[in-house]
């Protein structure tokens, strides 16, 4: 093979046989059979040199900064899958002849089955999945392996497998969030009648089911998981077509190819198939959102964990103890994707800063975006898994939550809101509880404590009535309104959850 046509399979990503024979798109049989100008297999010599118009050998710290087979190799499925439906689609097209396409089909279940019982040797020297599986390939069924790159580059390739691939993580992802959602509806239901202390400021500001407040994490899940699956429309368009970046030449059937593989459409302009990212960018934002939700859960958890709170406890199996203090118990886990959520954090900022500065189209730049992507996947679906088993490890004390509800207060809205239905605007009502408030702390007791006829010199019109409402019960009783936390209404928001949910 001459230094030109060598060249060409670098610079262009064509394969070999296009340039040796460029015309008779449609002379299949024969084609298939006719032997190639040249037994050798060019991925040999990429040790000695790229092509032969390099002169020296790539060094090997070159070869080692360049390669991506170390991490890339993951996608090794979706690459033999796409090769697949490109080959198909060429074999219908009549580009490959129907000989090539077998032996390709044959070679490539060859191919998978080494993977997966590991015997295949991937080579550094061979840069990423995409050679390595290529070359093996044409080791394997000669010539018909160096025919599948017909109409297709590494670019448009390398596109493909990360949009299959990462399609497959989003299903995965949803499934997940799906099973975690569903554990904390398991908790929330026996502690719909749970009174926590709810929070504002970390101040103790009205009281709350503890089942309401873990239907908080389940509304951001579900939200985080409708971003997924809003991601997953846009990841799942068909690059193959666009080639190195301008399209190809060959007759491609690019909607065969997109039905085979199951895209829900083709990428429309060539130079933005091979180039962007942003599925990618869009992913990590999402998957970094669900983290940061997880890490909001995982402080709450450690907070209440502490002796200070002492509201719940964590399943042994989830914490680790000290070295040194014999007494510890650390909840390990949630502190872990509580630091854990700043890599993911990280990922999407290395992802967009990777983007910013390229010109179109492809650039090797590109190769940088498969760890921060894999390792989001990774560490997202791990601290889902873990949690969706954590929640379930949970154990609630009631007494406790109860007892830091009284502590501050909480009841100082219903106090308000009762003088409003006795005909005070609210902001005066306001202002009536601030003074009562202010006497209850001077006497060290709780607003319920007070005698009614210290009540009554704050406002006349408050009648012994009040004391129902005073109550945290009653205070937590009274919130019917949709979204609210009385219990009645936590119930209606479980049976909503779980009908959405299905079983698991
Ligand atoms: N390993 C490369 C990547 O991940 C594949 C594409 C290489 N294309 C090229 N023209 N060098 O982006």
């Amino acid at each position: 093979m001459g230094a030109g046509a060598v060249q060409e399979q670098r610079e262009g990503e064509k394969s070999p046989s296009t340039i040796d024979c460029p015309q008779p798109m449609r002379s299949t049989a024969s084609r298939s059979t006719r032997p190639s100008m040249s037994n050798d297999n060019q991925f040999d010599k990429k040790s000695r040199a790229w092509s032969a118009l390099f002169s020296e050998p790539m060094s090997e710290l070159v070869q080692r900064y360049t390669a991506s087979v170390d991490f890339d190799k993951r996608l090794w499925r979706a690459d033999i899958d796409a090769s697949l439906a490109h080959a198909e689609m060429l074999a219908a097209q009549r580009i490959l002849g129907a000989d090539d396409h077998a032996a390709i089909v044959r070679g490539m279940a060859q191919i998978a089955a080494d993977i997966e019982s590991g015997a295949f040797e991937w080579k550094l020297e061979l840069e990423d999945v995409h050679l390595n599986i290529e070359a093996r390939l044409t080791q394997l069924v000669g010539d018909a392996g160096k025919r599948l790159h017909t109409g297709r580059s590494r670019n448009d390739q390398v596109a493909t497998d990360v949009r299959l691939w990462l399609r497959g993580e989003i299903d995965s992802l949803c499934a997940l969030l799906t099973a975690l959602q569903r554990a904390l509806v398991d908790v929330a239901e026996p502690n719909a009648e749970v009174i926590l202390p709810g929070f504002t400021h970390l101040q103790v500001a009205q009281p709350v089911s503890f089942g309401h407040h873990l239907l908080a994490y389940v509304e951001m899940f579900s939200r985080d998981a409708e971003r997924l699956l809003d991601v997953r429309r846009r990841v799942n368009r068909l690059p193959l077509g666009a080639a190195a970046l301008a399209g190809t030449s060959y007759p491609l059937d690019r909607e065969r190819v997109a039905r085979t593989l199951g895209f829900e459409g083709v990428c429309q302009n060539s130079l933005d198939a091979v180039s962007d990212r942003d599925f990618a960018i869009e992913f990590s934002a999402a998957a970094a959102l669900c983290m940061v939700h997880v890490s909001r859960l995982s402080e709450e958890l450690i907070l209440w964990m502490s002796q200070s709170f002492g509201f719940i406890d964590l399943a042994d199996r989830f914490c680790t103890g000290s070295s040194i203090m014999p007494q510890k118990k650390n909840p390990d886990v949630p502190e872990l994707a509580r630091g854990k959520t700043g890599r993911v954090v990280g990922h999407l900022m290395g992802l967009l800063t990777l983007m910013k500065g390229q010109p179109l189209a492809y650039n090797k730049d590109n190769q940088e975006d498969k760890e921060p992507l894999f390792d989001t996947v990774d560490t997202l679906s791990d601290t889902l898994r873990i949690f969706a088993e954590l929640v379930g490890g949970i154990s609630v004390k009631p007494e406790a939550m109860e007892r830091a509800a009284l502590k501050g207060y909480a009841t100082a809205t219903d106090l308000a809101d009762y003088l409003v239905k006795k005909g005070l605007p609210f902001r005066d009502a306001h202002e009536v509880v601030a003074h009562a408030v202010k006497v209850a702390i001077a006497q060290g007791v709780d607003l319920s404590e007070l005698p009614l006829a210290t009540l009554q010199t704050f406002h006349p019109s408050i009648g012994e009535e009040v004391y129902a409402l005073l109550t945290l019960r009653g205070s937590l009783d009274a919130r019917q309104v949709l979204g609210g936390t009385a219990p009645a209404q936590v119930r209606v928001q479980i049976a909503r959850h779980r009908a959405r949910l299905g079983p698991a």
